[in-house]
């Protein structure tokens, strides 16, 4: 077990027979319980097949009291079709994504590597459940730790990171039962008015037998391809821009839309009313199911929750694909970190599939992100130009679970856009779906960044943007990449559209790590038992007292570390998987469907 919940009395757990639905409906002790249903991860259920849940599982959640949490263990297709179901009765609160203890291989397809825990409430109000942290892991090479999640002060506590909505340090195995996780949301949810965790098996009556496949229609034959024309990137309203586009004329089409949390855009209200907004994206989504070409690939990216809500509109002119998690090392603003991305992966009729994946390109180094880094290893490149040189191995294949990617940061050094999206991200996916010489195209281009990357790796684009400096940045760094100078290298400015609103000094080289003088700040007041003032760090400091000042906006931050017992910055052990327990504090948060999602900062 790699968790440790703060203030928590541990749940009783109990395992409730049930053969078939009627069962379900005599369950006792429905007040202030925890509910986890195991459904069947390993196939995707029919539409049929989802009603029959739905109806016989909603029966049962109108028997409990408004105090219970019920948790779905499901796998992320499936989800997509049951949460708006259970939300007739039930308070969508969160979706963690799960590491499989093997990924599932599948055709074509990347291979599935997660499944959905979904956590639904009775109660309106935010999920109550304890704060609870994993602990600390070490790059195997440098020892140094693996996670840094931008703000540094949670960083600080001696056990490890705040727990996110990604599940890596545990796994999930379909045929047994899933004793890890059921210990994890035992802690999490140890405290009152919760009283026991009721586990119910529902594998068997909850396996399918639909073949998916088998109504995938070939549709490529049927329809005339279109040629999409030369590369551009326009600057229009993508509305008008789609009207150039002849159908089934691109190979693969990626949205990264507004996503409706009041980010500052130059010509777009990102807070309009959130019906109004799905309605907008529909349209959208159309357009795109209409330009794509027959067996290619639309996808789109966002938080869960919202793609569910995309899903539900496009699942009849497209098929379902992929459901990549992608782990983006969120900021530590809620209990449990969102971390968590999602990209919809969904085809016109029979996909042609991942040609990433089936062409066998993988260990050609042009495409060195279809591999992925190993589980543990550090993003540091002085940790990686050493794997190198001594030839670790420190990759592994792709699966649809991607954990090696970086969010941007876009508070420094960065063209002026507040949400761009990383390179890599869009050299994975564009190496994933597309081969050299195909067309991809983005209705919401913004600084650039699908566009760049598939000149990059040799693909036509098509790129639209509303606002002209937007579209301007991004006509730039074409002229840049066309030049042979970096178009992401990171820039002499500081832009106007910052995300945080963190006071940030200058960037600078430091002589001493930041971290560094915080430990040492923190040794201080153990030396001397309170928080150090300025004169005590001047007397007691073996660092330069200037260096404090310098590096730090205020002495709040100087001593951030000071009241945790402390990391160390490098792991001393020879590198083990974590493996410790316990547990954490209580506080509420806000309603999830609209809260996290303004919550949730994208830099
Ligand atoms: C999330 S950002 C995309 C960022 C992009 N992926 C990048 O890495 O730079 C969304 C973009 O969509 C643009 N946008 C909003 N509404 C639009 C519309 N109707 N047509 C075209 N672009 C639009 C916004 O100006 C914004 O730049």
């Amino acid at each position: 077990m790699a968790h440790r919940s703060e203030n928590s009395e541990p749940l009783s757990e109990r395992r409730l027979d049930v053969r078939n639905w009627n069962d379900l409906l005599h369950i006792d002790g429905a007040k202030e319980n925890v509910y986890i249903f195991h459904f069947d991860t390993e196939t995707p259920y029919s539409l049929t097949e989802t009603d029959d849940i739905s109806f016989n599982t909603e029966r049962f959640f109108s028997k409990l009291s408004d105090e219970c949490v019920i948790c779905f263990i499901v796998s992320s297709e499936n989800a997509l079709n049951l949460i708006p179901r259970f939300q007739k009765s039930l308070f969508f609160k969160l979706w963690i994504s799960i590491r499989r203890d093997k990924p599932v291989v599948r055709e074509c397809e990347l291979p599935n590597n997660h499944i959905g825990l979904v956590i639904f409430t009775k109660y309106k109000t935010s999920l109550a459940h304890c704060k609870t942290r994993i602990a600390y892991t070490c790059c195997p090479a440098c020892k140094k730790t693996t996670k840094d999640y931008g703000g540094k002060k949670h960083l600080y506590s001696p056990y490890g990171t705040l727990m996110s909505d990604v599940w890596r340090d545990i796994t999930y195995q379909p045929d047994i039962f899933p004793s890890g996780i059921i210990e994890r949301l035992r802690d999490l949810f140890g405290l009152p008015p919760y009283k026991i965790v009721n586990y119910i098996d529902l594998r068997q009556l909850t396996g399918s037998k639909y073949d998916r496949n088998a109504e995938k229609k070939d549709v490529a034959k049927n329809f005339a391809i279109a040629d999409p024309g030369e590369s551009r990137l326009v600057n229009a309203d993508c509305f008008k821009a789609f009207k150039e586009m002849p159908d089934n004329s691109v190979d693969f089409a990626f949205a990264d839309p507004p996503y409706n949390i009041k980010k500052k855009y130059q010509n777009w209200d990102d807070a309009i009313d959130i019906r109004e907004y799905f309605r907008w994206c529909d349209k959208w989504l159309d357009e795109l199911a209409r330009i794509v070409r027959p067996g290619r690939t639309v996808a789109v990216i966002n938080i869960p929750l919202w793609l569910v809500r995309h899903f539900q509109h496009i699942k009849y002119k497209l098929d379902f694909q992929s459901w990549i998690t992608w782990e983006a090392l969120g900021l530590p603003v809620r209990k449990i970190m969102p971390a968590h991305y999602c990209i919809l992966c969904m085809s016109k009729g029979k996909a042609r599939g991942a040609v990433g994946v089936t062409e066998k390109i993988n260990w050609d180094t042009r495409y060195l992100e279809l591999n992925m880094l190993k589980q543990w290893y550090c993003n540091r490149k002085s940790c990686a130009n050493l794997r190198n040189s001594a030839k670790i191995t420190d990759r592994e294949a792709l699966t649809d679970l991607w954990w090696d990617i970086h969010r941007l940061k876009h508070n420094s050094n960065r063209v002026d856009h507040p949400c761009q999206l990383p390179p890599q991200l869009m050299r994975r996916l564009i190496a994933l779906y597309t081969l050299e010489g195909e067309c991809v195209l983005d209705p919401f281009n913004g600084a650039g960044t699908t566009t760049l990357v598939a000149r990059e790796l040799g693909r036509r684009f098509i790129g639209f943007e509303l606002s002209e400096n937007y579209h301007k940045i991004a006509l730039d760094r074409h002229h840049d990449l066309e030049s042979g100078a970096d178009p992401f290298a990171k820039r002499k400015c500081t832009p106007d559209a910052k995300n945080s609103r963190v006071k940030r000094l200058k960037k600078q080289k430091y002589a001493v790590p930041k971290k560094t003088l915080q430990l040492e700040v923190k040794r201080i007041a153990g030396q001397i038992g309170r928080v150090p003032t300025r004169e005590d760090v001047k007397k007691h400091s073996k660092h330069p007292f200037s260096y404090y000042e310098e590096y730090f906006a205020d002495w709040g931050e100087v001593c951030s570390a000071v009241g945790d017992k402390g990391m160390k910055e490098e792991s001393d052990t020879e590198y083990e998987e974590p493996g410790h327990k316990q547990l954490a504090l209580f506080e509420r948060l806000g309603k999830y469907e609209l809260k996290s999602a303004r919550l949730r900062e994208f830099s």
